[in-house]
């Protein structure tokens, strides 16, 4: 009988050079307690100073363990691709634009317009801390 002990566990990360991404990979790879690879993804957009993201990914790459793959999620005959050949056994997701007013900036806005409006609540300071709670209220 094929031991379950041996099976290698096939981790595939997206946004693998961001902060949260780089930090879970590595410590999955410090655990040592069990068979595993991990497949890295993201664009290396620039963001922020793609230098950073890089040497991130310096670091994971001193594990034999860890395979990065350049690659944008929506790219999706890629991402088949990847899932296809790799199998992986659990996906962590944290590929996303971080900073929302970066992105979504005046729909957050009239987001907030409208909701304060429809509460007669433009005073209160739930709205004024920032475009990402507004669009995670929605
Ligand atoms: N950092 C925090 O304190 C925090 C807190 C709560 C939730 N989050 C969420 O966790 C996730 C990761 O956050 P982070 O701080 O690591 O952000 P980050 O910007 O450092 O990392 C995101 C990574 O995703 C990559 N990426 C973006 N779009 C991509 C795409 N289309 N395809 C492939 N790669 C792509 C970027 O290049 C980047 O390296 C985000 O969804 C963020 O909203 C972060």
């Amino acid at each position: 009988m094929k031991n379950v002990n041996d099976k290698i566990k096939v981790y595939l990360i997206t946004g693998v050079a961001g902060f949260i991404g780089a930090n879970l990979a590595k410590r999955i790879l410090n655990l040592q307690n069990e068979k595993i690879h991990i497949i890295g993804i993201d664009n290396l957009n620039d963001y922020y100073d793609v230098k950073l993201k890089e040497y991130r990914l310096s670091e994971l790459q001193k594990f034999d363990e860890f395979e990065f793959i350049k690659c944008d999620i929506s790219n999706k005959e890629k991402i088949g691709q990847i899932f296809e050949k790799y199998k992986p056994d659990i996906v962590v997701n944290l590929a996303a634009q971080a900073g929302v007013r970066y992105k979504y900036l005046p729909e957050s806005r009239n987001y907030c317009r409208f909701r304060n409006r429809r509460n007669g609540e433009q005073q209160h300071p739930r709205f004024s801390r920032g475009n990402a709670f507004c669009r995670i209220a929605r």
